[in-house]
């Protein structure tokens, strides 16, 4: 029986069982996705030795993301440029695979629940500077934007991203956020502001174009401030959940052989295990 797991440190509270579990049941497949708790300490040895481990791959979350980068024989674009791996898997000639598949399951989250949102890939605006910024930056690189303004509370951290993805990323000061969304046609918050929990994002939408798409990362609550605000203005919204869900679906197409879709299903079973339904 084909073994993937998630491993981090702590795990308990990683969905992604969840998630694979249902749609190993829902394709019929004898699969089995467990988790593994991977000290920093031991992840290197562990995830080079993934057969021996009984594993056909795994998904790696905080915070082995870089070891797994370098225990990675094979690495794909997005891993090499985001600088972080969080999907491993063997190939047929048992090599170990890496890829960053977040970048994937931001662009397949707006895909699906608002379509024709890169129509115009006129300006984006990101907010924030961290793993996340990261994997989208590359993301809308890749789709084509023509302008990507990057603005976040620190400004040296916006200043190398920057300096790493080229152009069309180019960073603003975090307090001319509100300014920047002149023309607009795609928000992205990245930061942790909005969450439950933590401080609010203030920023002002009155110069959102109206035809611009709000997505945020932040999924809990399903609907941020950020996200409220915007639907009320007429703007098309999409919260952070889908990019849970999407980012993980070339895992399980490598460990199990299909590729799995992103139903209502799945997410009434994950928004009911987080206590939203
Ligand atoms: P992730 O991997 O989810 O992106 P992270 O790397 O910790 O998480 O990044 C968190 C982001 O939220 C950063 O951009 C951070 O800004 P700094 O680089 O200045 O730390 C941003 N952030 C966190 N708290 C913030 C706050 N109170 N105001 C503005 N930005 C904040």
């Amino acid at each position: 029986m084909r073994k993937a797991a998630v491993t981090g440190h702590p795990i308990k509270h990683s969905r992604s069982p969840l998630i694979h579990g249902f749609w190993l049941k829902t394709y019929g497949i004898e699969g089995e996705y467990g988790r593994v708790d991977l000290p920093p300490e031991n992840a290197l040895s562990f995830l080079q030795n993934l057969k021996e481990n009984g594993l056909v791959g795994v998904n790696v979350t905080i915070p082995n993301k870089e070891t797994a980068l370098e225990a990675a024989e094979i690495l794909d674009d997005a891993a090499r440029q985001i600088g972080a791996v969080n999907t491993l898997w063997l190939d047929d000639e048992g090599r170990l695979n890496g890829s960053n598949t977040d970048a994937l399951g931001f662009l397949g989250n707006l895909d699906q629940r608002a379509p024709g949102w890169d129509e115009r890939k006129g300006k984006a605006v990101v907010l924030g500077a961290g793993g996340a910024a990261r994997a989208i930056l590359w993301a809308l690189q890749h789709r084509g934007y023509q302008e990507i303004l990057l603005l976040n509370r620190t400004l040296e951290k916006a200043e190398g991203l920057q300096s790493h993805f080229g152009e069309p990323v180019r960073c603003e000061l975090w307090e001319s956020r509100s300014k920047a969304l002149e023309g607009c046609d795609l928000l992205v918050n990245t930061t942790a502001l909005g969450m439950a929990g933590q401080r609010p994002l203030e920023i002002e939408l009155n110069l959102l174009p109206s035809t611009a798409v709000v997505t945020d990362i932040v999924y809990t609550p399903l609907m941020t401030d950020l996200l409220v605000a915007a639907k009320a203005r007429g703007n098309r919204v999409v919260d952070g959940l889908g990019m849970l869900l999407h980012q993980a679906v070339p895992g399980f197409e490598k460990w199990f052989g299909k590729r799995p879709e992103v139903t209502e299903e799945l997410r009434e079973v994950i928004l009911k295990d987080m206590g939203l339904l």
